[in-house]
């Protein structure tokens, strides 16, 4: 599916600044840090652009109200990372009679489809992919028994969705034990409660920990340290992330992390390209994917294999970070 709906007026035409209201989620993770810098600086003034930037600290409700006064400014562009991937209809509507093109980027929202172009990541792959290595890792090192702690994202978001139901596939047909899955918000402070907490409820019982951003590994490396839990490369705990954002490979390279999917935040610069695109009155994708590689602790693996969201067979290198 693809549009050809243009900006509201000739702002570029004319010489004036392109208006763009971005409705950020907050800024819960280094992740999200860098999404924030990445969209600032492709939509900078220098590049012809006014925006408007709303950090929603991850409330809903403040998401969608963002979005409403844009509308009333009568912006250009609407840019939304949606917080939860549901509840979108009206408000897409409504940007829709008001003949505001909207681009979604990051997450997905998957109630409506009032956006003229996505820009993220396919979350189920990174889930199928984390399955897929610990499933391949755990063989190759003889270890048979999986008793798995899950820490997730934000419930609701479609991070959160993906990784938790690609991850949980790959778990279901090894007839893994997955001994709890608890939200942690993306944070680190989340991570590290969901930690202490497993650490007290599971002492002893688990050898496998999966949080769902590099945030909440950060938090969950501090728990375990403090119950005395070794984790990485040959110890208690086998410690996967998601984001691979650089103090995540820091740890993935010095054996504290195992295996890190990536989740490729600098999105900002494909964003302005769908505006520009727009502006000169082009037919844009309704979806673009970011590539994103998956990396790991030690050189035991090359690639693996498995069968992505897409229903095709994929062969993936791991990188190994040195
Ligand atoms: O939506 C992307 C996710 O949100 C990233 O994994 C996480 O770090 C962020 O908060």
């Amino acid at each position: 599916e693809t549009t050809e709906d243009a900006g509201s007026d000739d702002a570029a035409a004319s010489g004036d600044l392109i208006t763009v209201g971005f409705a950020q989620v907050g800024h819960e993770s280094d992740w999200r840090t860098a999404s924030t810098n990445s969209v600032q600086a492709a939509f900078s003034e220098e590049n012809g652009y006014d925006l408007q930037f709303v950090d929603c600290d991850n409330d809903s409700a403040t998401q969608i109200e963002a979005v409403r006064q844009f509308i009333q400014d009568d912006v250009d562009y609407i840019v939304i990372d949606p917080i939860v991937s549901t509840g979108w209809d009206t408000v897409l509507t409504e940007c829709e009679d008001a003949g505001i093109p909207v681009i979604v980027i990051d997450r997905t929202i998957d109630d409506s489809d009032k956006y003229v172009s996505w820009v993220g990541s396919e979350f189920m792959n990174e889930g199928l992919a984390a399955g897929t290595w610990l499933k391949d890792y755990a063989e190759a090192k003889g270890i048979s028994d999986l008793n798995i702690l899950v820490i997730e994202g934000s419930n609701g978001s479609s991070a959160q969705i993906g990784r938790t139901d690609g991850f949980k596939k790959i778990a279901d047909a090894e007839g893994w034990t997955i001994l709890d899955s608890q939200d942690g918000d993306f944070t680190q402070d989340g991570g590290q409660q969901v930690m202490e907490s497993y650490c007290k409820s599971y002492e002893g019982k688990f050898n496998v920990v999966v949080c769902q951003n590099d945030n909440e590994a950060f938090g969950a490396m501090d728990a375990m340290k403090a119950a005395g839990v070794s984790y990485g490369v040959d110890k208690d705990v086998i410690l996967i992330s998601f984001d691979a954002c650089k103090a995540g490979l820091e740890y993935v390279e010095s054996g504290d992390i195992n295996a890190d999917f990536m989740c490729y935040p600098l999105q900002g610069e494909y964003c302005a390209d769908i505006v520009q695109q727009l502006e000169s009155g082009a037919t844009v994708a309704k979806q673009t994917f970011m590539t994103e590689p998956w990396y790991v602790a030690e050189d035991i693996l090359s690639s693996i294999t498995y069968t992505n969201n897409a229903g095709e067979e994929v062969t993936e290198d791991l990188v190994v970070v040195t």
